[in-house]
């Protein structure tokens, strides 16, 4: 087995999930944990379910964090769908306080997912001007230049006639609503041409849960740039965190 572990944690709305990486392969290395979200998802209340992962999994080594928010200079800025006392949150000095000083990374969800596309994923991740998104409870995005991430694009939040992009066409809305694939495929459809227009993409990467039955929607899509399901599915968050501590990213 490679010698080049290391572990990555996703916090969402619902779950807190954590599993050691094979960063050769890309791959999780036994099983993953997971712990419901404490609510409120307030920052000191997470850290410590954070904390129980890792003790839960006996890893004291560094460990990369991804959350639904815009981290820059490792404070985190926003809080679409997560507790708004999160915004301006040190959450370097939150998680490093509970994790006993160990190197921490933290850094927004879809980012994570998108870089770890780009080095385990479809190879076309690693070419052009790739829009990377995630589509749950919000819409997440990630901009990959030739593989090299721009972070915190948050492309979810784009206003498109009068709404917001993730209020009009996340998987959550879809859910929600009632809506077939073929009525939620008109509304994403809407959404990446909006994208286009501005961006000109070479392709569209789409992850999220929902992208495990990319074949109900995605050839329904009608926007000019192709687009294809992401390929690691719900390991992309972990795995990419994972990556992130190991590069010291400090997003
Ligand atoms: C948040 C993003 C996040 C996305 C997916 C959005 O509401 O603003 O930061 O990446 O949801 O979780």
């Amino acid at each position: 087995m490679s010698s080049n572990i290391g572990f990555g944690i996703d916090i969402g709305g619902s779950g807190i999930k954590g599993a050691r990486v094979d960063l050769d392969s890309g791959e999780f290395v036994g099983e993953r944990i997971r712990i419901d979200t404490p609510q409120p998802a307030v920052p000191e209340a997470v850290a410590a379910t954070v904390k129980e992962i890792l003790d839960q999994a006996e890893w004291d080594g560094p460990v990369g964090i991804t959350m639904p928010a815009v981290i820059s200079g490792q404070v985190a800025h926003t809080a679409a769908n997560i507790d708004p006392s999160w915004i301006g949150t040190d959450v370097q000095e939150l998680f490093s306080r509970h994790l006993d000083g160990r190197e921490v990374t933290v850094l927004n969800d879809a980012d994570a997912a998108g870089i770890a596309e780009a080095v385990y994923g479809d190879e076309r991740a690693r070419k052009g001007n790739v829009i990377f998104l995630t589509f749950g409870t919000g819409i997440g995005s990630a901009f990959l230049v030739d593989g090299q991430l721009f972070p915190n694009t948050e492309l979810g939040h784009m206003v498109i006639d009068g709404k917001e992009a993730e209020h009009r066409a996340s998987s959550a809305v879809k859910e929600r609503k009632g809506l077939s694939f073929k009525q939620w495929a008109k509304r994403v459809s809407k959404v990446l041409k909006a994208y286009e227009v501005l961006f000109f993409p070479t392709l569209f990467i789409v992850g999220g849960g929902i992208s495990r039955k990319h074949e109900k929607w995605i050839p329904l899509l009608d926007c000019t740039t192709t687009v294809v399901p992401a390929q690691l599915r719900n390991r992309a968050g972990i795995v990419g965190a994972a990556m992130a501590v190991q590069r010291h990213l400090q997003p």
